[in-house]
């Protein structure tokens, strides 16, 4: 029989400082509701690029657990986000994922509404409603260099230092003049929190991803590191490649901003990108010259990582399914001008993020049965997994500041 789980302030009081969290933290459903609202339905969430939304009526859902967002391109051109769902009797509106419509019309009754979200038509309502109040509800959008979040919260986090910080760090690579080249969903056996620890941390990188510990630094000692990211700035800076180090995840959650970070490192001598053998595998990005053999990490959020190198840049998506599944979805973004089979190799491409998430889902699953046994107890964090530390941090001070307000 399942134990009671202890109150979230209870788990969060007892969490020893440099250690994982409880198993509850992991496996319960009730801590999964919990992470639904304060999480979920708080952060700045990645739900398109701006080229799936090139022309008015372009339209894309994004789907999270019981949630559907409609981003749309409108009659006038500006982008919006509207819930999915009618104002009658509450159907989803649109069912197709993307596509491009004059109007939004409901399947039930066939209630009717514009791309700004007003109500077009509805058949035999009568003249005493207003009208107006009946339009779709508007859910927050921003559009970062092409990239579009969306947040479910009534009053999202600031998103204006965010901004302001990263906007230089991005407009070199013009993420908004890409493509999505592929894009890729990896079902994970575990709760969302283990697989993001992962992503977090590069400590199992030496041991679990042979693959991307022969071209990236990240996962060395600092006395390796150092001489490759001088040599890789001086590059960086020839090339026109931003390596401003920005880091705003945690302290700018109590300023009510959103966290935020740029960061760029070193690759590996000979390895001018995230490529199998070293070599390029696209046309360069932007308003980037050459390439300067480092890789930079960005965050949007605390849920949005994302890795930019010279000729492509890889997004992340982390989707809740349930106390113990979720997954993981990489998109691959090339210069827009790019062709398959004439500018990059696909299989190339994807090659690096496609073994390395395989390994990631491996590793997290094994990681989820283990904490699910009752011998599990949290260990000792190390300290190359800091910022699991401060994930941990963030998170239960987001959990406990939602149970606290409400
Ligand atoms: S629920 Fe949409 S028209 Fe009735
Ligand atoms: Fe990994």
């Amino acid at each position: 029989m399942r134990q009671p789980v202890p109150s979230v302030p209870d788990l969060v009081a007892a969490q020893k400082p440099g250690h994982a969290m409880a198993q509850a933290f992991y496996t319960s459903p009730e801590i999964f509701e919990a992470d639904r609202n304060a999480i979920f339905g708080r952060e700045w969430l990645l739900a398109a690029h701006v080229s799936e939304l090139r022309n008015p009526g372009d339209y894309v859902l994004f789907d999270l657990l019981d949630d559907s967002v409609i981003i749309c391109r409108d009659a006038d051109g500006a982008l919006r986000a509207f819930a999915n769902l009618c104002r009658h009797r509450g159907s989803r509106l649109c069912i197709a994922p993307r596509g491009n419509l004059r109007r939004f019309t409901c399947p039930y009754h066939a209630w009717a509404f514009n791309l700004d979200g007003s109500l077009f038509h509805a058949r035999l309502l009568e003249d005493h409603h207003d009208r107006d109040a009946l339009g779709l509800f508007p859910v927050a959008l921003e559009l970062l260099e092409g990239l579009i979040y969306v947040s479910l919260a009534k009053q999202p986090t600031d998103f204006a230092a965010l901004r302001a910080a990263l906007t230089p760090c991005l407009a070199p690579f013009d993420l908004a003049r890409t493509r999505i080249a592929h894009r890729a969903t990896y079902p994970v056996q575990a709760n969302w929190k283990l697989l993001l620890e992962n992503y977090n941390e590069c400590y199992h990188c030496a041991s679990a991803h042979p693959e991307f510990s022969r071209s990236h630094a990240i996962h060395m000692t600092e006395e390796r590191v150092t001489p490759l990211n001088d040599a890789m700035q001086a590059r960086a800076a020839a090339c026109g490649v931003p390596t401003t180090l920005v880091d705003r995840i945690g302290q700018s959650r109590r300023e009510g901003e959103t966290d935020h970070a740029y960061n760029r490192y070193a690759l590996l001598d000979g390895y001018q990108t995230g490529s199998e053998d070293g070599a390029p595998l696209a046309p360069l990005l932007g308003r980037i010259t050459g390439h300067d053999g480092g890789a930079s990490d960005a965050y949007v959020g605390m849920l949005n990582p994302m890795l930019l190198y010279c000729d492509h840049a890889v997004l992340y998506r982390f989707f809740p399914i349930d106390a113990n599944t979720c997954a993981q979805e990489i998109i691959w973004l090339v210069h827009e001008d790019a062709e398959a089979g004439r500018d990059y190799d696909l299989d190339r491409l994807i090659w690096l993020w496609d073994v390395t998430t395989r390994a990631d889902k491996r590793i997290v699953e094994a990681n989820a049965r283990g904490v699910a046994s009752r011998h599990y107890v949290p260990g000792p964090l190390v300290p190359m997994e800091q910022y699991i530390a401060r994930f941990i941090t963030t998170y239960q001070a987001t959990l406990t500041q939602q149970e606290t307000t409400g």
